[in-house]
């Protein structure tokens, strides 16, 4: 039997790396340049983990700034469900070691795979269980750890991604605010299109696959472009559809960050003014399922989302995967 309630955004957080990895930083290490990645991305740097430190210190950091904004006690959350790709380990989850960093005793916590869509996955999965089971404070995060897993002498690759984490608490709602409407959705046909072949079932990590670069992102980008921002629109364009909304009704727009090129043409197709879109793929880089909260929270922090807004958030990423969401704040 279905509760009758659905989830509002009580706080948001999130948490980068303090190391920072700029493009002339990069001409160091692969034959490319400022210039080529400013124009073809929009990237100027990017934060980056220290290797071996993983995704649990950046998600925690996330999770406990959230949890101050929203007012609520860790031990107030009932479910923890982190969108990441790049967890601590291969199991178990990483939402169970955040669990206990942050001291959330009494909740149930798992990840969900669905790449630079998995915030927003997780955000569905989050408002269902609190629909169905009755929960009344979930905190949902989206982090990545992406230079672990990249080849640094790719520069098709190595200059795109960055590091980070950002989490948001939700909770009960009593008015017209929250979650909306949201779309997830799949596409396994383009799977090898972008992709991280190890260190699964698939290529384990035996001396001879490690030397092959197994764990380490493939990606053909002309295809992945454009699948992006006809997918984008999709899931913006089947949200508004079951809002009863439409564009223009947009408060403000944020998208995955990934490139500043997608993020124009998406911007284009919906006709809305610059500055109805969130933008900041020039600091971060993409982050793949950090990109949508750690955006969020700077939009909210700065300003350029309050209370009563609408916000729309879009996102695509490997599987294919791709996802939209209708907040009222
Ligand atoms: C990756 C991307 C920036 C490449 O831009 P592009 O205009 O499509 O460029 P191409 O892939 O056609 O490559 C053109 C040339 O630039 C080169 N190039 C690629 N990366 C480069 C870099 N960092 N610096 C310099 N040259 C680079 C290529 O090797 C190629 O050279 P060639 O013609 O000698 O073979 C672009 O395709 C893209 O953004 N795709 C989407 C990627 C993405 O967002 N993925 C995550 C989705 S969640």
């Amino acid at each position: 039997m279905p509760y009758d309630t659905h989830s509002i955004i009580l706080g948001t957080g999130r948490a980068a790396p303090e190391k920072i990895l700029t493009n002339a930083d990069l001409e160091k290490i692969v034959d490319t340049s400022d210039a080529w990645i400013v124009e073809r991305t929009g990237i100027r740097e990017r934060h980056i983990a220290e290797p071996g430190t993983g995704l649990t210190p950046l998600a925690s950091e996330a999770a406990r700034k959230a949890l101050e904004d929203a007012g609520i006690e860790a031990e107030q959350i009932d479910l923890i469900i982190l969108g990441t790709v790049t967890g601590d380990y291969t199991f178990p989850a990483t939402a169970c070691l955040v669990q206990e960093q942050i001291g959330a005793k009494h909740a149930a916590a798992f990840d969900i795979s669905a790449a630079c869509s998995g915030f927003l996955y997780s955000l569905q999965c989050a408002d269902a269980l609190m629909r169905s089971v009755g929960y009344r404070h979930v905190l949902v995060i989206g982090g990545e750890v992406l230079t672990s897993i990249l080849d640094w002498s790719d520069r098709n690759t190595c200059t795109l991604f960055g590091d980070g984490a950002g989490a948001a608490v939700l909770g009960v709602g009593q008015d017209g605010s929250g979650l909306i409407a949201s779309h997830i959705q799949s596409n396994g046909e383009h799977a090898h299109l972008l992709y991280n072949p190890g260190c699964g079932s698939m290529y384990p990590p035996t001396p001879e696959n490690v030397d092959q670069k197994v764990n380490t992102i493939r990606m053909e980008g002309k295809e992945v472009f454009r699948y992006a921002v006809s997918s984008m629109l999709d899931g913006l364009s089947k949200v508004l559809a079951r809002a009863g909304l439409t564009s223009e009704d947009i408060d403000l727009l944020i998208p995955h960050q990934a490139n500043l090129r997608i993020i124009q043409a998406v911007g284009k197709r919906l006709d809305l003014p610059e500055e109805k879109i969130f933008i900041n793929v020039g600091h971060y880089g993409n982050t793949s399922a950090a990109s949508i909260p750690m955006a969020l929270d700077e939009a909210r922090r700065s300003g350029r989302a309050n209370k009563g807004d609408l916000v729309a958030m879009v996102t695509f990423g490997a599987g294919f995967t791709w996802a939209a969401a209708l907040v009222r704040l």
